[in-house]
């Protein structure tokens, strides 16, 4: 499938962009420790060339931190077109500023900032309205462009559909227009606070503005990962009266529990429709999916997903178009990537419903507000997402485990040799090995 996808962009050639994959590399020659993609399930250390200056506003970092991400995993398992072997992954990462090109002015060596998982412009017509994961001048995928007729601006180490930039599991990253996409860490913030406004607080706090969660409503968040559990949290901040949280993991559901008025639903224990309806049976108001297209539940879409009759998996969207009330909103934050089947769009249709595709999470929009006015207030606690500690040596081992949800893994802080210790509150620093053999 990959090598199709590539010969088929290949023949069509990149769309020129403002925003380049290839870089320059020091000239000295040295060499960095990178994790790069070889294939399904195969992810290695390499050692690649460290970055420099390759156009005049680019900044290059060296990484302070970094993480695995539930989208890394779509790459692991080769279910996101594009990907070429010796990709460098890593759309989650943080780090000090080496170095700036001629055209950049506002940040300097030194400085600590956190990086947003797209790269924009900073001047197109989305960039001008913070929309930042929908830059028009950065992904060169002319096959992104004739499968959704739009590009999404390019993202970090996240293959070559969205622009083939190299991403920041690595010990030093280039950031184009760097001085749209980094965001100083202001005294005070640490390390671990600051690394999840390049992703997950941002998705999933747009997830809950972007479908609307309101004072008083009951809500239904799919998939307690990261981004569903933040979910969770944004849901209750916002005045969810009551929040349905719906998983199978254990240390998943309970972390949900622990938030306030969640009901956890197991679904391997319970019928989620049949439950939530027994007890909602006007409907839920806002219905949130927060899980991964690549884990079909029932035997039909694992047949047809293994036969490539669809890529995707509608029985996430059905329960939520199911248990949502008439006019409700319904929120798709989790990734899609192409077709599926037995979609009940007449359930949409009749019923009204709101089907909002949430999009990649435009980053800048919201990490202002997100740092100022939650993380500075302790009005959200980062601290409950991180679960692990690990060094950057330990990636090929980690997503292997991260994958298969082991010793209730949710974000890891991910050190390299520039990183400080670790903050107080958050995980010290382990070894993979340590814990992977605790499954819960
Ligand atoms: N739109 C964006 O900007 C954006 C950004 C980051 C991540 N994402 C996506 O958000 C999703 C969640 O990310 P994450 O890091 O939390 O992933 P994750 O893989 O850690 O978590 C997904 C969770 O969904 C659960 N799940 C799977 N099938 C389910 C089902 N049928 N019903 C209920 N739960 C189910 C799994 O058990 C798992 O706990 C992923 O698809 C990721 O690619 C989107
Ligand atoms: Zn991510
Ligand atoms: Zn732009």
């Amino acid at each position: 499938m990959q090598a199709v996808a590539n010969l088929v962009q290949d023949s069509m050639g990149p769309v020129p962009v403002a925003a380049n994959p290839e870089y320059k590399h020091r000239p000295d020659g040295s060499t960095m420790k990178a994790l790069a993609w070889f294939g399904s399930e195969k992810v290695q250390m390499v050692d690649a060339p460290i970055p420099d200056i390759s156009e005049d506003k680019d900044v290059i970092l060296k990484v302070t931190g970094t993480t695995i991400c539930g989208s890394d995993l779509h790459l692991y398992h080769s279910e996101m077109i594009g990907m070429q072997k010796g990709d460098i992954l890593g759309h989650e990462f943080m780090g000090v500023v080496d170095k700036v090109g001629p055209g950049v002015t506002t940040l300097k060596p030194g400085d600590k900032v956190v990086t947003s998982f797209q790269v924009a412009c900073g001047t197109c017509r989305y960039c001008q309205k913070k929309f930042s994961s929908m830059c028009d001048r950065t992904n060169n995928s002319s096959l992104m462009q004739s499968m959704y007729g739009q590009r999404d601006a390019g993202f970090f180490g996240y293959g070559h559909l969205t622009g083939g930039l190299p991403g920041g599991q690595a010990e030093y990253a280039r950031v184009p227009f760097g001085e749209v996409n980094c965001l100083k860490v202001p005294p005070g913030v640490s390390d671990e606070q600051a690394l999840y406004l390049s992703d997950v607080l941002p998705t999933s706090y747009h997830a809950v503005v972007d479908t609307r969660v309101e004072e008083g409503d009951i809500v239904g968040i799919w998939g307690l990962g990261p981004i569903g559990l933040a979910c969770v949290k944004w849901a209750l901040l916002k005045g969810a009266s009551k929040v349905y949280a719906i998983d199978t993991q254990p240390a998943r559901l309970a972390a949900a529990a622990a938030l306030g008025n969640v009901v956890p639903v197991d679904f391997k224990a319970d019928n989620v429709t049949k439950k939530i309806h027994g007890e909602v049976p006007g409907g839920l108001d806002v219905c949130i999916d927060a899980t991964s297209f690549h884990e079909p539940k029932t035997l039909l879409h694992k047949v047809e997903k293994a036969l490539m009759l669809e890529t995707d998996v509608s029985e996430t969207p059905n329960e939520m178009i199911w248990l949502v009330k008439k006019f409700g909103r319904v929120g798709l934050i989790g990734a899609y990537a192409g077709y599926t089947n037995h979609f009940n769009i007449g359930a949409l249709m009749e019923k009204g419903v709101r089907f909002i595709g949430n999009g990649q999470a435009p980053v800048h929009l919201y990490w202002h507000e997100i740092l100022n006015d939650y993380i500075l207030t302790g009005k959200f606690d980062v601290s409950m997402l991180v679960s692990h500690r690990v060094s950057i040596e330990d990636f090929p081992k980690l997503y292997e485990k991260f994958d298969k949800r082991f010793a209730g893994v949710e974000k890891v802080f991910v050190q390299t040799k520039f990183s400080e210790p670790p903050s107080k509150g958050f995980p010290q620093l382990t070894k993979v090995d340590d814990w992977a053999n605790k499954v819960l």
